[in-house]
């Protein structure tokens, strides 16, 4: 291994904006409630809409009766599959997704029939006038059912080196287990909500809660059977995604497109929260098997996986979910032997999608859960044992990709636990008295996370940005992806602001409107920053090439004008003060065969430590303290940034401790806030964030990607810290490990692990 030396952050003398924690400029109206969201917009003539949707999993749809309904005051539409004058169907990877059931229903909450009233109540009326006869079918709802079944819909694989050697090796030790993981829910603030309208010239608008606002315009324009260029999809403040408003809005934009197309009028669509926590997407269910081989000192030699994922009645982004697992599936970690093979599965309930993380968390758990449970096996401790694996400069990943710039994971690694007293609290905890009912323990996890969508999302690689000066000096920035929450509006301005040289106050970012900007793919992992973030600097660029070539041509010394000086008298010598960016990534390869590749642009490095305190009489685990550090290549905006760790921390300690779906016949049970629980700030730990910056070369000013980071190995830290808490008082370690393979780690199933781990 030839290590080259780090290269850290570019030289940038003088950056004035970028690097600051510059306030956001959408906060305040957020936060008095003068922002505007969907349900706040309404306009003349709107009728609302209603979507009848199957309680039942799989079901043959003998007949719709839908005259008694039509009758009812104030209706306008009563609408089914046959309805639909262009395709029914929501394209996305494969062309499996229909708008509305057509024969059969495939999965509880599928919609099958629409309505549109001049009133909610109407709306509802009519809704519960709709007659459905149904011939219920047997299910399928098991990974493993339709695994039997054949009922796979996508299968990946990287296969490297000669892993049945090293499991034949005698000198090395193999172990073997079994993770399982939940659905998680997104729980956005704001749940989906449309409006469309036709425009009045041939074409349709929809405004809505949105993360990828070009998906929905393909989706409307196939239902309808419109070009694209009469569609226009408007992105408003949206209160969250996280995933969930990235493939799924496509249904409730084309159900409620089709309505105000047929009807004629503004429709607006706004789903409760049950309607939308059991028809919308989820994270995906995970099963993986994992098998390592290591040496007794602890280097992992091979690694086996066979990973699993629900993905529900429909293929959407299933493919490219698992994929992202399948890549990330033996860590970060030197691994050449490494067998791995994904499936993805069709079942009847819920389409699963994008979330946070995207199929990476899944796997993590799995991982890193092994990772300490070899360590405890092998008699190590787990950071020495993850320092002795950890992929450095030099390096070669587990499809083959060489290591050349970026890598600031054992800065990463050694700053997080150095904050964490790490070793120190691993020793204290370990000495405590064994009869003591309430126990601390320490857990450890690390990952890393590819940035951008990657060798299987090229084709929506590109993002664009146009760029507007105005003759008083202020910037419109208009860009094609989306603000969710995560902080965009304040990175973009900022990068404006740095390379324009103007004040961060004088750039404003407008809504994204499909009709206003090419097509720049999806706000989704983690890519915004990079993506956009390259092609607003393009376009400054060029903007201040051609104004500082002007003014010199006329005599002006140009480092003598502010920004709004030299606006003014360029504008005087009719420069051209607009300008479109562009930004395409550097090259991406994997080959299905091998999965060998270059799967990823770069990668962003990360670890976690979460502190924990046990109550064996309950089982219950209250989190203390939790260290969440990343290579982020240059942070942009530190407060966005932790912002971003906070919120990343308290959703993945929700996914390893208490989130989870029960489904009942293929039915969610638990479909409020009530039944299903997330963490609130009150459950919220000491959270540390730690940044690192290894520059990125290709990266605005250095930066790589945050968004999803945060949440990825927390679920596996919490396990783990759990383990530790436990270890040194039960009477088997093993059965104490083997009760913790499934997330969330509710109480009952932590007091189920420790009384097992005690039986004789
Ligand atoms: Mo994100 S889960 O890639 O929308």
């Amino acid at each position: 291994m030839t290590v080259s030396p780090p290269r850290l952050v570019p030289h940038h003398p003088a950056l004035q904006v970028v690097g600051q924690p510059v306030p956001r400029p959408d906060a305040p109206d957020k936060v008095k409630g003068t922002a505007r969201y969907v349900d706040d917009l309404a306009f003349n003539g709107q009728l609302h809409a209603r979507v009848l949707r199957s309680p039942h999993a799989r079901a043959r749809i003998a007949r719709i009766e839908t005259a008694e309904a039509e009758k009812m005051a104030g209706v306008h539409a009563v609408l089914t599959a046959k309805d639909i004058p262009g395709q029914n169907l929501i394209p996305m990877i494969k062309s499996d997704w229909l708008l509305l059931a057509d024969g059969e229903v495939c999965h509880a909450g599928e919609p099958l029939a629409l309505v549109a009233a001049e009133t909610r109540a109407q709306a509802d009326a009519a809704l519960a006038a709709l007659r459905v006869v149904y011939e219920p079918l047997e299910p399928v709802l098991t990974i493993e059912d339709a695994f039997d079944r054949g009922d796979v819909h996508t299968h990946w694989k990287v296969l490297r080196g000669d892993v049945d050697a090293a499991f034949a090796d005698p000198s090395l030790v193999v172990f073997e287990a079994t993770y399982r993981t939940p659905y998680q829910e997104h729980a956005y603030l704001e749940t989906n909500g449309v409006i469309a309208t036709p425009d009045g010239c041939g074409g349709i608008v929809v405004y809505g809660s949105l993360q990828c606002p070009f998906y929905v315009q393909k989706a409307v324009g196939a239902v309808l059977g419109l070009p694209l260029n009469l569609v226009r999809i408007v992105q408003l403040a949206t209160g969250g995604g996280f995933g969930g408003k990235e493939d799924a809005p496509s249904s409730p934009g084309a159900l409620c497109a089709l309505l105000a197309w047929k009807t004629g009028r503004p429709v607006k669509y706004i789903m409760s929260r049950e309607e939308d926590m059991v028809a919308m997407s989820k994270r995906h269910p995970g099963k993986i098997r994992y098998k390592t081989a290591a040496t007794r000192d602890g280097i992992i030699k091979a690694v086996e996986v066979d990973y699993f994922l629900n993905g529900g009645a429909y293929t959407t982004l299933s493919p490219v979910v698992l994929w992202r697992g399948l890549i990330h599936a033996c860590g970060p970690y030197r691994v050449e032997n490494a067998r791995v093979n994904a499936w993805a599965v069709r079942t009847n309930t819920v389409p699963c999608g994008a979330f946070r993380g995207f199929g990476e968390p899944q796997v993590v758990f799995a991982s890193e859960a092994h990772v300490d449970h070899m360590a405890e096996k092998l008699g190590l401790d787990p950071l020495a044992m993850r320092r002795a694996n950890m992929l450095d400069y030099g390096d070669v990943t587990v499809t083959g990709h060489p290591l050349e710039s970026s890598v600031g994971f054992r800065e990463v690694v050694d700053r997080v636990t150095e904050a964490a007293e790490f070793e120190r609290k691993r020793r204290e905890y370990d000495a405590q008295d064994p009869t003591s009912p309430v126990r601390r323990g320490i857990g450890l996890a690390v990952t890393y996370y590819g940035v951008g969508l990657g060798a299987l999302g090229k084709h929506l690689n590109p993002a664009g940005a146009n760029v507007v000066v105005a003759a008083d000096g202020t910037v419109t920035l208009a860009v094609g992806t989306t603000e969710i929450g995560q902080g965009m509006l304040t990175v973009l301005s900022q990068i404006a602001a740095e390379e324009l040289g103007c004040a961060v106050t004088a750039v404003r970012v407008v809504e994204p409107d499909t009709s206003r900007v090419p097509d720049s793919g999806p706000t989704v992992a983690s890519r915004t920053t990079l993506m956009s973030g390259n092609a607003v600097r393009d376009g400054c660029r060029q903007i201040k090439a051609r104004m500082h070539e002007a003014l010199a041509q006329a005599g002006h010394d140009v480092s003598l004008l502010s920004f709004t000086d030299a606006v003014r008298e360029a504008t005087g010598l009719c420069v051209q003060l607009s300008a479109q960016g562009w930004s395409v990534p550097p090259k991406t390869t994997f080959d299905t065969d091998t999965g060998e590749g270059h799967p990823y642009v770069t990668y962003t490095w990360s670890a976690n430590t979460v502190e924990v305190e046990v109550d064996t009489r309950t089982g219950e685990v209250r989190p203390i303290k939790v260290v969440s550090g990343h290579d982020v290549g240059k942070m942009i905006n530190p407060q966005t940034g932790e912002g971003q760790i906070e919120g990343g921390v308290v959703q993945g300690l929700g996914y390893g401790l208490v989130e989870e779906h029960l489904l009942r016949e293929g039915r969610i049970l638990n479909h409020q806030f009530s039944t299903y629980i997330i963490p609130t700030p009150m459950d919220a730990p000491e959270i540390v964030p730690i940044i690192v910056e290894h520059a990125y070369p290709w990266g605005p000013y250095g930066a790589k990607g945050l968004g999803e980071t945060p949440l990825i190995g927390v679920a596996p830290a919490v396990v783990n810290a759990i383990a530790h808490a436990l270890r040194g008082a039960v009477k088997s370690r093993d059965a104490l490990y083997a009760g913790l393979r499934e997330i969330p780690a509710t109480p009952e199933r932590v007091w189920e692990a420790w009384r097992t781990a005690n039986a004789e």
